[in-house]
């Protein structure tokens, strides 16, 4: 691939890679902070519950970002998709997230979100694994 002329793209997509990957850290330690306070029937402090939306929000955001970039790029290139195992991976860290998202807002309100959420985000560890590995794998091939 004529890497340099893609290259911003591509830029842009390890920036947020890099700011996604940063997201779910901090959305685990203020989810697992959530959930020891709230097993230990302590009271949430102010704003964690919110800091812990918003991040998730974010991490939406960005997953759906790359997504994008990653279709439209390789679209733009080879005028068709599906070039390696990285496609399926993307395709499962969007579900995942949006899965563990949809999951997120509905506790409370129905019993089994709170055990989807946490599995939808363990399995999305491994996911972020796969795609990291799948997409460095491309980027591998193109480096001189
Ligand atoms: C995708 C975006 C996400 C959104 C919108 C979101 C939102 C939420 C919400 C609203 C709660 C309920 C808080 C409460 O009132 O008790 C929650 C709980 C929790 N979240 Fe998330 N979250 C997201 C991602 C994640 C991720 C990536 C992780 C872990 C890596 C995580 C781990 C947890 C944990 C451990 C709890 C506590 C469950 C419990 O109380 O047993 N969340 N999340
Ligand atoms: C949540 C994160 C990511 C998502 C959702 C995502 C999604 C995608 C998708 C759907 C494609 C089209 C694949 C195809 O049709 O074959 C793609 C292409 C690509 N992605 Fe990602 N990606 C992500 C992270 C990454 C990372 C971390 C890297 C690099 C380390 C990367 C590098 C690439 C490259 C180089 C291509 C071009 C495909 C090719 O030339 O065969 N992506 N991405």
């Amino acid at each position: 691939m004529d890497l340099p002329s893609f290259l911003w793209l591509w830029k842009i997509a390890a920036w947020s890679m890099g700011l996604a990957i940063a997201a779910y850290f901090l959305l685990a330690i203020a989810g697992i902070s959530l959930r020891v306070l709230r097993l230990k029937r302590m009271p949430y402090p102010r704003g964690l519950r919110e800091f812990h939306l918003a991040i998730g929000g974010i991490l939406v955001c960005l997953v759906l970002l790359l997504l994008s970039i990653g279709i439209i790029g390789t679209l733009g290139y080879y005028g068709n998709l599906g070039h390696s195992p990285h496609l399926v991976a993307g395709i499962l860290v969007v579900v995942l997230v949006l899965v563990s998202a949809g999951s997120a807002l509905t506790i409370g309100k129905w019993d089994k979100a709170r055990s989807l959420h946490l599995l939808t985000n363990i399995i999305l560890f491994f996911g972020f694994l796969f795609v990291s590995f799948s997409g460095w794998t491309i980027v591998q091939k193109y480096l001189p």
